[in-house]
């Protein structure tokens, strides 16, 4: 009987300390994520300042609502990943190329305007398009990651401006980017066919890059897909477009269907990284669907003139390519601003023709920090935490 009593006993306190691992294990799997440091790789989504340093500064009125100076940033203000840094409490991203008043202890920013994932075979003032491609930033990212460390050991100065070796493991590793490569098809005069058909090889691209941070030790990565660029003005005011193409919201509905393709793509691709890389967290986000219902119930939402840009000038959408936000041009020796703001950018969604206001920003990423537009569904300051499904 004693024997009986004892060993009922004990399998009732284990049973009471396995609960209690389990309560634990759970607590710790919710617990916050403290990321110390972010790193972010894209194109004008998410630049803070990358091509302004290589290539020359955003002209003013950019910058107008928040930093009161352009600040390297294609919006009157703050970006989803300004929104993102200021959610952790961390200071806004430099831009890795900024030589000047830089400070890269939280973490350093790699996107540049008019970034791509592939290498485009031509160059700036061809194409417009950045050459500081995905696989350039994961360059400057993998030198920056051991000679940070160099430099740390070498002078105390760097200690104040360089992250910890410790923080590449912690950090979060944000991406958004791929718009620039769909587009970029269609510049060249690419069919949706022809631009579908490389889709894959974007993917190919970008898991590659990813599957290099995390060989370099990166663990948490937040991917936004990419959005409705058939609803930006410089989309449907340059590319022919027929009236059967365009949706009822307004929008040219080929550029869509193939954003929703790369997206596709782009989350079976995540899927598949999940599988390749087992202590990887990674979160897919759905961007596309937050900025297209923005833009579809503007009213609602507190937001007029959805597809008409608020800097620029002229046209249906106000914008013109050869005259941007902040552009001038000169009659009889006196400059003239042609692209010049709108009186209101906080009701408005649209900054100069490609990118979003701060408002629209601010909007995003409201919708997606609860985890409501992601996969798996967790909140940004979980997304240090991997889901096993
Ligand atoms: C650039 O050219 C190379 C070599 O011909 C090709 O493999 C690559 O796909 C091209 N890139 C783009 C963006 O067209
Ligand atoms: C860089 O930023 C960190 C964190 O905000 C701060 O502690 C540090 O003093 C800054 N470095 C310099 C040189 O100002
Ligand atoms: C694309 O087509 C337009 C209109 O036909 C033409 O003006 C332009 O030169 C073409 N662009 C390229 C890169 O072939
Ligand atoms: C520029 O100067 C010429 C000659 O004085 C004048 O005819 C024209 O109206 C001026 N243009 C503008 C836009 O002021």
């Amino acid at each position: 009987m004693e024997l009986l009593h004892f060993l009922r006993s004990a399998v009732c306190s284990l049973f009471v300390l396995v609960s209690l691992l389990n309560v634990s294990a759970q607590a710790l799997a919710l617990s916050q994520c403290e990321f110390p440091a972010i790193f972010n790789f894209g194109d004008s989504n998410s630049d803070t300042g990358g091509l302004s340093a290589a290539f020359g500064q955003v002209s003013a009125p950019a910058g107008e609502t928040y930093f009161h100076t352009p600040s390297g940033r294609y919006s009157d203000g703050r970006l989803v990943i300004d929104f993102i840094a200021e959610s952790f409490g961390l200071p806004y991203l430099s831009a890795y190329l900024d030589a000047v008043g830089s400070n890269f202890t939280h973490g350093a920013n790699f996107a540049t305007a008019g970034s791509t994932i592939r290498p485009q075979n031509s160059s700036l003032s061809q194409s417009g398009f950045s050459p500081i491609s995905c696989n350039v930033q994961f360059y400057q990212y993998y030198g920056f990651r051991t000679r940070s460390q160099i430099a740390r050991k070498r002078a105390q100065v760097f200690e104040q401006l360089l992250p910890k070796d410790e923080y590449f493991n912690k950090a979060l590793y944000t991406f958004d980017i791929g718009q620039n490569d769909l587009t970029a098809g269609y510049f060249v005069n690419m069919t949706t066919d022809e631009v579908t058909a490389y889709v894959p090889d974007l993917l190919g691209q970008l898991s590659y890059i990813i599957k290099s941070i995390y060989d370099q030790g990166g663990r948490s990565f937040w991917i936004h897909n990419t959005g409705p660029v058939g609803c930006l003005p410089y989309i449907l005011d340059r590319l022919l477009i027929t009236a059967g193409q365009i949706d009822s919201v307004g929008c040219a509905s080929p550029f869509n269907e193939v954003a929703q393709y790369f997206n596709l793509k782009l989350k079976e691709a995540v899927a598949q990284l999940r599988k390749n890389l087992p202590l990887a967290a990674i979160t897919y986000v759905d961007v596309y669907s937050v900025k297209y219902s923005l833009i579809s119930d503007a009213k609602k939402n507190g937001f007029e003139h959805p597809l008409r840009a608020c800097c620029g000038h002229g046209g249906k959408y106000n914008y013109n390519r050869h005259v941007g936000c902040g552009g001038k041009i000169t009659v009889n020796g006196t400059q003239i601003l042609l692209g010049s703001s709108c009186k209101d950018p906080s009701v408005r969604i649209n900054w100069d023709g490609v990118h979003f206001t701060e408002a629209a920003n601010k909007f995003v990423f409201d919708q997606i920090v609860d985890g409501s537009y992601s996969d798996p569904p967790i909140p940004l300051k979980m997304a240090c935490h991997r889901q096993n499904q």
